[in-house]
């Protein structure tokens, strides 16, 4: 990472095509996803950039029909890093800038499906029963034509169970401490 330095932030109207294109380059391991679907989402995306370019993407969505009403589900969607800077720690850090970000509304769990599982073992996702989460797939993979069914396809159902945040609990109570 060192040799790597990569800022990550909130994406940016201006981000949008080349969060296009990151996804488009992975066809085989990413949904397609539209320049107006990114436009809606922008403030569901981070970025990595590197030398003012846009050179790592990841977003979430939340699931309400996964989980409690006042803790659902989230899912990770979207995690690209540009091909020739793969395998350089990048895609982790980027994945847990979408961690940290996702704790501060507290879900239940973040879930993940993925064709990289051993990737997402590294930052402490746990494989689950894909029927788990049999609404979430059925929407998504409603257009794919390369299976017959979500249970012969190799992508991995993964989760990652969060407790409360200990960190957004302790700044919001130093916050009310210094009002
Ligand atoms: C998957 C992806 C986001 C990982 O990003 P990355 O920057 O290459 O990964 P990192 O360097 O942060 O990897 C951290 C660890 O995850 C694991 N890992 C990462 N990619 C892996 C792979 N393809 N196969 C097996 N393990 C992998 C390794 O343990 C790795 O540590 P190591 O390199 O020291 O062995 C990136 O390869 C990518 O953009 N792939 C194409 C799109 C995709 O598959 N997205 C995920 C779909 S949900």
């Amino acid at each position: 990472m060192k040799n790597f330095p990569m800022v990550i932030r909130p994406a940016e109207f201006h981000d949008v095509e080349s969060i296009f294109r990151l996804i488009k380059h992975y066809p085989n391991e990413l949904l397609p996803r539209a320049i107006s679907d990114i436009v809606q989402n922008i403030d569901r995306f981070l970025v990595g950039e590197m030398n003012g370019k846009v050179v790592g993407t990841v977003s979430w969505q939340i699931l309400p029909e996964i989980g409690a009403d006042k803790a659902p589900s989230v899912e990770i969607k979207s995690v690209a890093i540009e091909n020739s800077l793969r395998r350089k720690g990048l895609g982790q850090a980027l994945v847990q800038g979408a961690i940290n970000r996702i704790r501060t509304i507290q879900p239940c769990q973040i879930i993940v499906l993925t064709f990289t599982p051993d990737f997402f073992a590294s930052m402490g996702f746990k494989v689950v029963s894909k029927r788990k989460l049999i609404h979430k797939i059925y929407a998504g993979c409603i257009n794919c034509t390369k299976y017959d069914s979500p249970f012969t396809c190799p992508e991995v159902a993964m989760a990652l169970v969060l407790s409360p945040s200990t960190t957004v609990k302790r700044s919001i109570t130093k916050r009310k401490a210094t009002t």
